[in-house]
């Protein structure tokens, strides 16, 4: 009682400084008007109870103190009762909290039944004042069964959400106040594939032997305290060599195959041993499942995501099917088989006691661990967002290692990484707090119930009931139990801390994919030999629009290019193009089709992109080039050469071997462009787009590109995103975009002469490169007269 009342004030503290008010109503008023009412007539016993007790006998310690924890509880509680109506905060805390309370109240009032035969028992001397206790007794007992049955009543009242809920730390998935067994079945039904190999018969024989040989060992399980049992009759009763021989053989056979607790029997080897492979498929399975949807998602999804978190949930998810499945199947099932075989054993064997105070034994344990570990949850939950958010600092800043660099911000990311793991340490604390206080609650009931059952069967022996080898089949027996029992507490916490993880996992799994194809998608058979934009537009939030009735006709042979100010939308029009996005309104068509009746993967077969930002991967420089796609050594010098990197790579260390570095950071921005660029040519597509193809080079390496461009774009329908207008000047034409919509089209010449938004830009280019160049002069004449003072 004393520890209940410090968790009820704990509680109780705790929900004054992180409730919130009036967010969460669903107990309703008449309820807590009851249970107050209740809680005051319990209290007002109480004290009516001891000032009758201290008048007539005398003050004790044991009283007073009795007094005042029975108050301090009660007024806790009705504390508590108020505060969980008015506030909106952990709810399920409290609950637990009331409800043992109540269950307390009601044990510690059923207990006094015990001295029913008592010579002081009320009933039995029947005096006045025995008559007023007997009242009071009945009287409590009354009102902390209807308290009890009330909470009960109350878990049962439907939670509503308010509508202005917002969520704490666990927003972005919604999981903060719900159970993690909701939506059990859901959860069981997407595991259940990972587990049956479909496909391979050996693996599905593995599992099978896998079931049978966890069903052998449940079945030779009782047999090893049996024997054990029938040894020492054998030896105490009519002793003989060969018996003993043969019984002390057939004892250790089992226990060979059964094992000891920690160390496993033949059987659980080689269940270890089958099930090597099938676990291997599970992981395999939901690993590569995971991974093929996280590449069908969206492009604004890979955007936005958070790599760190991402690589979290997917990695603490597969662990945790692999934990769910086979930890249920294969360690909590048999420890559950083992426990109903124990009391179906002791009921018959032994009597009906023994069965009942097993299984009491059993359901308070059960009952304490899952009350104590559903509240863990929510700590579980938050450390594991913490433990995402402290990965996902961490990749950041090594991702970005230049940029921290060059800010000397070094500093400032481990601050920040620090900060993250305090926060992370912080939820994991109390994650850690509730499991010391799980261990203590079980440890308790284990040795109750061990206390119990060793006190009903040393009364049995003394009464002759029992033998004493039934004394020892006993104590064994609870020996071999205590195993399973203790390990049962673990694995539903394991279980549930899987669930848990798997929660994030299926978020990622539920995520949408953005674009999919329709069911009717035809292939875009041949070239793509007419690109067409007709009143396309477009916008990423419905807020900003970004792209207003863009309208274009583009053949197979021709260049054009599309010029605008940083930000007007030119890089998503090749977005669009290539199905990134759907157009908000308007229509794309290739050869004609309407690009949403085309297979997605047919659209980018024959669509190359270079990229603005060429990022690539960790690996080779031929690798990179030569990506996903079966080519010669020929055709890679042919498209390096064209791309003017094959005398720059001929001259690295490892030539076609040298690895680009961390998203090839290894190469200079013109050198990852140029390698975009081969990529582009080894694709040969029939539509090439170029993002800003010379956004990362020199005037002379530009000009250099330029040639080659020309050269890719022979035969193809080209489109050059360029803010370099030397680039525009041979298209075919010119695409002009301000603010989102096409201002100007045609050709140089044609646009000069316009005297419009293109002769503009150029006029301001052809400034900016004229001052260039007599910087460049000044600097030359500088160099010249200092060179000449040298001489004189
Ligand atoms: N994935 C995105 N989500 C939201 N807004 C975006 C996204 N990508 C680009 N934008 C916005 O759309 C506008 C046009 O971008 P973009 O087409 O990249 O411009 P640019 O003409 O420089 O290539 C910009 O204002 C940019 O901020
Ligand atoms: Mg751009």
């Amino acid at each position: 009682m004393l520890f209940l009342s410090f968790f009820i004030y704990f509680q109780a503290f705790r929900y004054k400084r992180n409730g919130s008010h009036r967010r969460l109503q669903y107990v309703s008023c008449w309820k807590v008007r009851f249970q107050s009412v209740l809680i005051l007539l319990m209290l007002t016993e109480t004290f009516i109870r001891h000032g009758i007790v201290f008048g007539t006998q005398n003050v004790t310690v044991v009283g007073l103190i009795n007094l005042f924890v029975r108050a301090a509880v009660l007024l806790g509680c009705l504390c508590l009762l108020f505060l969980e109506q008015r506030l909106f905060w952990n709810s399920q805390a409290t609950d637990t909290i009331q409800l043992v309370s109540w269950s307390c109240f009601v044990i510690n009032e059923i207990l006094c039944i015990v001295s029913w035969n008592s010579e002081e028992w009320w009933f039995i001397n029947s005096s006045s004042s025995d008559q007023v206790q007997l009242g009071f007794w009945i009287s409590r007992l009354c009102i902390s069964l209807l308290l009890l049955s009330s909470k009960f009543f109350n878990q049962k009242i439907k939670r509503k959400k308010p509508e202005n809920f917002e969520s704490g730390s666990n927003e972005k998935y919604g999981h903060g106040k719900l159970s993690t067994w909701h939506d059990f079945w859901k959860k069981i039904r997407f595991l259940f594939p990972f587990m049956w190999p479909t496909k391979d018969v050996v693996l599905q024989i593995k599992l099978v032997l896998c079931v049978a040989l966890l069903i052998v060992g449940r079945v030779i399980n009782p047999y090893v305290p049996i024997y054990y049992k029938t040894i020492i009759n054998t030896l105490t009763k009519e002793p003989s060599w060969q018996m003993v021989c043969k019984q002390a053989a057939i004892y250790i056979a089992i226990k060979c195959l059964q094992g000891s607790g920690i160390s496993g029997g033949i059987l659980h080897g080689l269940r270890l041993f089958f099930s090597i492979k099938v676990e291997q498929y599970t992981t395999r399975t939901v690993q590569v499942k995971l991974f093929k949807h996280l590449q069908s998602l969206s492009l604004q999804w890979h955007l936005n995501r958070k790599t760190g978190e991402v690589m979290e949930s997917m990695q603490r998810g597969t662990a945790s099917i692999t934990t769910l499945l086979y930890t249920f199947l294969f360690q909590m099932l048999p420890s559950l088989c083992d426990i109903i075989i124990a009391i179906v054993y002791f009921t018959s064997a032994f009597d009906v006691w023994f069965g009942m105070l097993i299984s009491a034994w059993i359901i308070l344990y059960l009952v304490a661990t899952v009350w104590i570990i559903e509240w863990k949850t929510k700590f579980q939950r938050a450390q594991n967002l913490k433990d995402n958010r402290a990965k996902h600092v961490a990749y950041d800043a090594l991702l970005n290692f230049e940029t921290v660099k060059c800010y000397n911000t070094e500093e400032y990311e481990t601050l920040k990484f620090r900060d993250a793991i305090v926060d992370y340490q912080n939820s994991q604390y109390w994650t850690s707090a509730t499991l010391v206080l799980l261990n203590m609650v079980q440890m308790v009931i284990v040795h109750a119930g061990l206390l119990g059952g060793t006190l009903l069967c040393g009364k049995y022996v003394l009464d002759g009931k029992l033998q004493i080898a039934d004394f020892i089949l006993f104590e064994t027996y609870m020996a071999q139990l205590y195993h399973p029992l203790g390990t049962l507490g673990h694995y539903y916490r394991l279980i549930q801390n899987s669930f848990i993880d798997l929660e994030n996992m299926l978020d990622l799994f539920n995520e949408k994919i953005g674009i999919v194809d329709e069911p009717d998608a035809i292939s875009l058979s041949g070239e793509a030999d007419l690109l067409e934009f007709k009143d396309v537009c477009f916008n990423y939030s419905p807020q900003k629009p970004v792209l207003k009735n863009v309208s274009f006709k583009m053949k197979s042979g021709q260049t054009f290019a599309l010029v605008g100010a940083s930000g007007c939308g030119k890089s998503t029009i090749t977005r669009l193009l290539l199905r990134f996005f759907n157009a908000t309104s308007g229509t794309i068509k290739m050869n004609g089709i309407n690009i949403q009746k085309l297979l997605q993967s047919s659209i980018r077969n024959c669509v190359g992109l270079v990229p603005q930002d060429c990022v690539l991967f960790n690996d080779s420089i031929m690798s990179n080039i030569t990506y996903g796609m079966k080519v010669t050594e020929e055709q890679i010098n042919y498209a390096a050469v064209l791309a003017g990197i094959h005398h720059q790579v001929l001259g690295m260390p490892d030539q076609y071997a040298t690895d680009v570095g961390e998203r090839g950071l290894n190469l200079s921005g013109g050198e990852r462009q140029r390698l975009a660029i081969a990529r582009t040519i080894l694709k040969n597509p029939s539509v090439v787009l170029l993002d800003e193809p010379t956004s990362a080079l020199d005037n002379k390496a530009a000009s250099e590109i330029r040639k080659t461009i020309s050269q890719l774009n022979k035969g193809r329908a080209s489109l050059i995103v360029t803010h370099r207008l030397a680039m525009a000047v041979d298209a075919d034409c010119i695409l002009v975009l301000e603010n989102g919509e096409i201002v100007e089209r045609g050709r140089h010449e044609d646009l000069i002469c316009a005297n419009g938004v293109y002769a503009r830009m150029w006029r301001q280019q052809l400034d900016d490169v004229l001052a260039d160049s007599n910087l460049m002069k000044l600097d030359l004449c500088a160099n010249e007269t200092v060179g000449s003072k040298k001489t004189l």
